[in-house]
């Protein structure tokens, strides 16, 4: 009933009426399920008792956003939107009321101008598509953007996105130039018409709170022709311990040319660190600047491979380092995960990295579970923490990015062994806020009201953690732009006028 309503409904108000019926999935369409679970990355939020959409809608073209808009709002359903879906808690495509899901699947065209150092992106394309057609056109410049191919622009540039240029370039937020976003009235802005509010608000605000954005014009950023890429291996017998203390000190303080990202993880019987990262520059002079910066480490030229920006982002990682691979939407290897994230603003004593992580890791969640330390400085240092809504910018030495996945079974054993060593780690991270990443968005760090009715105070337990003093200003816009607080989830930001 609903669905032939609805479709009535889309078909009147879009101005493509001819293929509505082909876009629109309800669940007796055999098409459901795959389309559904085509881009869930977190098969947490892929169960029977996963709440599901009533609709999915694939749109080819604005007007039917615009009319899905229209259509939704007169049925009284609510919308969730995804682009990639890899959201950590499934918001972009899990809703505990009745829904329709948007998925912006068939709005990923790709246009690169090199001439212009300029590219505007259809939020539905992948990081993997975007790169892929940055070089198929130039080895020479880039797009400082997440490492992880099936990643979708959409949510990425909405919460902040970096990689490993983000030292160099900042976020990919911060190179975003201009975008059309569709508002609540079903209203279609380019950064003119929408305002510097909101341009800055849709510019690492997170996600499903302020409109669609259909696409981002970007500004390309310039990287030499060959690159060198280096990973050094050290166990806890191997002093890994002293290294990473040491690390601390060092990593955030180099040129921002380099990224040096610490992985540890456990291997067979022992903890493993690796010392990883991406120079921009020759392996002589790489060699040349960590002998001098951090003999500690030993990086030899055999630990280090000289090529392209692209090739070095997926050495190893695809059969014959075929970049072809980067078109393939689908994640190869999906999992039950949780993450979370923390900043850390002075150096963590020895003696913590001695005692609460081998302790961590000879637990069994400890199998299942890394953690990466993201170094900050550079670049992040001299963007202001107000010029976008990501404000983890000057002070911050690193992030700290916890991670446990499996499978199903002993999953809330896993769940519980990450939320424990985020308790033990309280005294040694960010404090009041204690600091998060949107991107890596946690619902253990507080949610909205059910009621919908969200007061500043209660979103302000999350919001200041992943925005700080930006976080008043968000719902400023948000209040201006979406008074009725159309667009919404768990953690969107609230409108404050009566809805
Ligand atoms: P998805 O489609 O799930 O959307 C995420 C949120 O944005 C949802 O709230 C959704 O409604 C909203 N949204 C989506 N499209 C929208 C649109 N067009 N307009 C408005 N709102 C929209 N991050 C990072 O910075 N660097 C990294 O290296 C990585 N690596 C990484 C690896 C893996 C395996 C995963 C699963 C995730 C990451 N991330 C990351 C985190 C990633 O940046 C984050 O989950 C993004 O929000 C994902 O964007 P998607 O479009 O894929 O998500």
């Amino acid at each position: 009933q609903t669905h032939e309503q609805f479709l009535h409904c889309l078909s009147h108000h879009s101005n493509d009426s001819s293929s509505i019926s082909k876009l629109v999935y309800s669940r007796n369409n055999c098409s459901y399920s795959s389309i559904l679970e085509s881009s869930i990355q977190n098969l947490r939020f892929d169960t029977a008792a996963t709440p599901k959409p009533l609709l999915i809608v694939t749109p080819f073209h604005a007007s039917h956003i615009q009319a899905t808009i229209y259509c939704s709002k007169s049925h009284g359903l609510q919308i969730r939107t995804r682009s990639g879906g890899h959201d950590y808690e499934g918001l972009s495509y899990v809703s505990e009321v009745p829904f329709v899901l948007i998925d912006l699947v068939n709005l990923r065209s790709i246009d690169i101008d090199v001439e212009n150092g300029v590219a505007w992106v259809q939020s539905g394309a992948t990081l993997g598509e975007l790169y892929y057609r940055i070089s198929e056109k130039t080895r020479t410049l880039a797009f400082p953007a997440g490492t992880c191919p099936t990643i979708g622009v959409g949510g990425h540039l909405s919460g902040g996105g970096y990689g490993l240029l983000f030292r160099k370039y900042g976020l990919a937020a911060d190179n975003v130039i201009d975008a059309h976003v569709i508002n609540a009235d079903g209203r279609i802005l380019d950064r003119k018409s929408m305002g510097e509010d909101l341009f800055w608000a849709i510019r690492g605000g997170s996600g499903g709170s302020f409109g669609i954005v259909l696409d981002w014009k970007l500004k390309l950023v310039p990287v030499p022709p060959t690159v060198t890429i280096f990973s050094v291996t050290k166990t806890i017998e191997q002093n890994a311990t002293q290294l990473i203390h040491r690390w601390q000190y060092i990593a955030h303080k180099l040129p921002k040319d380099i990224i040096l990202i610490v992985f540890i993880s456990k291997v067979n019987e022992t903890v493993e660190t690796s010392f990883t990262g991406m120079f921009l520059g020759p392996v002589n002079k790489l060699i040349w600047l960590t002998g001098t910066r951090f003999p500690e480490l030993g990086l030899t030229k055999q630990d280090c491979i000289e090529t392209s920006w692209i090739q070095g982002l997926y050495t190893g990682q695809f059969p014959n380092n075929n970049l072809e691979n980067l078109l393939n939407r689908t994640a190869a290897n999906k999992s039950w995960f949780k993450i979370k994230s923390d900043y850390v603003k002075e150096p963590i004593p020895e003696s913590v990295f001695e005692e609460i992580w081998p302790k961590y890791f000879n637990e069994e969640g400890g199998r299942y579970g890394s953690i990466y330390l993201i170094p900050y400085g550079g670049k992040m240092d001299e963007i202001p923490g107000t010029a976008t809504p990501f404000s983890h910018r000057a002070g911050n030495m690193y992030k700290i990015i916890y991670t446990v996945g499996g499978q199903e079974d002993g999953f809330q054993s896993y769940l519980n062994w990450i939320r424990r060593f985020y308790d033990d780690m309280t005294p040694y991270v960010s404090k009041s806020p204690r600091e998060a990443y949107v991107n890596y968005r946690d619902l253990d760090i507080g949610v909205n009201n059910r009621s919908g009715n969200t007061s500043y105070a209660e979103a302000s337990i999350w919001g200041l953690k992943y925005f700080k003093n930006n976080f008043r200003r968000l719902v400023s816009v948000k209040t201006l732009v979406d008074p009725q607080n159309f667009f919404k989830h768990e953690q969107s930001i609230p409108s404050l006028s009566p809805s």
